[in-house]
């Protein structure tokens, strides 16, 4: 099904999330059909680019970050007929009028300004925007993170466009939620009967949340060198998977009933503070190592890096969550760059059974397990005993296995599909509200503020593994693990 006509203003076009996220995106919902023929792209950057010089960009981009079979004449020549290309500087309000005229007459039509470009630009171009009239009663904003560097700054842009934009125009992307296994956890805990009942302390020993990156730095030390691991990740991404999890059902798949229970979730996280805080908590760096077989530099190294930096390129963190569901169930989470694979997933281990009949034979059982895998390849595994065959009674752990790329025989969309069509749709339900982010922040400053004071280093980890040994220790207090196997 189409969408209704819109205009979507693009900042940032030449960036690289554009290029290889957004664009290439675009495209493909457009090949599927979805965007109306009154749909216009209007790309905007601040060098002098002309629209020839844009279209051979996306070109070449698009050579990279699409597949060759989705590359077809026609399916390109419809695409860029709706691209305009018009270069702006924020800065000087250069080019907006130039803007004005390419969307006058389209009042009527949606209009989406979608900002990917640096937060220091956000609040600049939507008053920009506004002064320039071309903020209409059917204009919507996304932004992208980081929406702040700590609570201040995050309620200092919020307010700055909430007086331009209301709450409900106001698209705050979290990639992470628009990755089909989180949709299809909603779909798993809120479709099925079978895992509610289970889903809560009685039943769970503890939830492990990993995203293990194999990537460096990059190209990026200069703002992630201000960033580090919990504000990159965690303080987001992290915390809305948490928020998936955990929150009880919603009435209802409408944007404000889910977002308020993932409020919720974000209140009832236990507060760290002072020394609970370097207690539950475990800082790393990457030093040099190898990844799959290469070697690569420490992050000391990179390239715009300050050879004393004390940004933490790892997490790792144990919390609880203040409510009648999960009161004193461990939530493990832990993020890193440069370590051993990549993958994201959410493990839920079930308690040990209470008495086991099976005796010596029965060999170590293992409590049943659940792995939701996001990352590299989506699906959810159920981990249970089964008797082996033979004539004795001994049991295997075996898992039930649900591939959705095998299940339902297609390519999984990528996140930025399906965020953009919400977007374009109007669907906020995937989308931070403003008091979520104020409370992901109140959550995260005061392990900031904790960090800072003890003033020590990070925990050094060769690049390539799991991490800091502090890492499995934080567990093995409570004799856990990290799910680590694929
Ligand atoms: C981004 C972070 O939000 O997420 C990056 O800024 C990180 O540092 C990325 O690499 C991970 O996203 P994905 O989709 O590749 O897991």
């Amino acid at each position: 099904k189409t969408t209704n006509p819109f205009d979507l203003v693009l900042f940032g076009a030449t960036g690289d999330l554009a290029m290889s996220k957004l664009l290439p995106a675009l495209y493909r919902r457009d090949r599927a059909g979805q965007l109306p023929a009154d749909g216009r792209i209007i790309a905007t950057a601040r060098r002098a680019l002309d629209r020839e010089s844009f279209i051979a960009r996306i070109d070449a981009a698009f050579e990279q970050y699409l597949e060759a079979d989705e590359r077809t004449a026609a399916d390109w020549d419809r695409f860029v007929a709706r691209l305009e290309f018009v270069s702006v500087d924020a800065d000087t309000a250069a080019g907006f009028d130039d803007m004005a005229a390419v969307l006058r007459g389209r009042e009527d039509h949606n209009r989406v300004f979608y900002l990917a470009v640096a937060p220091a630009y956000f609040v600049g171009i939507c008053q920009t925007l506004n002064q320039h009239g071309l903020v209409t009663d059917r204009s919507r904003v996304v932004l992208e993170k980081p929406l702040g560097h700590d609570l201040e700054s995050a309620r200092a842009i919020s307010e700055q466009i909430g007086a331009i934009f209301s709450e409900d125009a106001i698209y705050r992307i979290d990639h992470y939620l628009g990755k089909e296994t989180v949709q299809n956890l909603i779909a798993l805990r809120f479709g099925n009967m079978l895992f509610e009942p289970l889903w809560r302390r009685e039943w769970v020993r503890d939830v492990q949340i990993s995203v293990s990156e194999q990537l460096g730095v990059g190209g990026r030390a200069d703002f992630y060198d201000r960033t580090g691991a919990l504000r990159d990740m965690v303080q987001n991404h992290m915390l809305q998977l948490l928020c998936i999890i955990a929150m009880e059902p919603p009435t209802d798949i409408g944007a404000d009933a889910v977002r308020d229970e993932k409020l919720k979730v974000l209140r009832a996280l236990k507060r760290l503070e002072g020394q609970d805080v370097l207690r539950n908590t475990v800082r790393g760096q990457y030093r040099a190592g190898a990844i799959a077989g290469q070697p690569v530099q420490g992050y000391l190294e990179e390239e715009g890096v300050p050879a004393d930096s004390r940004t933490e390129t790892f997490v790792a963190m144990r919390t609880e969550l203040q409510n009648w569901r999960w009161a004193g169930v461990p939530f493990y989470l832990r993020t890193g760059k440069r370590l051993q694979e990549r993958g994201a997933e959410i493990v839920v281990n079930f308690r040990d059974v209470p008495h086991s009949i099976f005796g010596v034979t029965y060999g170590a059982g293992q409590p049943n397990r659940l792995v939701i895998q996001l990352q590299p390849d989506e699906g959810v595994k159920l981990h249970m005993m089964a008797k082996s065959p033979g004539d004795r009674m001994q049991l295997r752990p075996v898992a039930l296995n649900l591939d959705f790329a095998e299940a339902f025989r297609q390519r999984p969309p990528d996140a930025y599909e399906r965020l953009l069509m919400d977007v374009l749709r109007g669907r906020l339900t995937l989308f931070m509200r403003r008091d979520e982010l104020y409370a992901a922040w109140s959550w995260i400053e005061p392990i900031l503020e904790a960090w800072n004071d003890a003033g020590d280093a990070p925990k050094p980890y060769t690049a390539g593994t799991w991490g800091p040994a502090a890492s499995s220790a934080l567990l093995a207090r409570e004799d856990a693990t990290w799910h680590e196997e694929r």
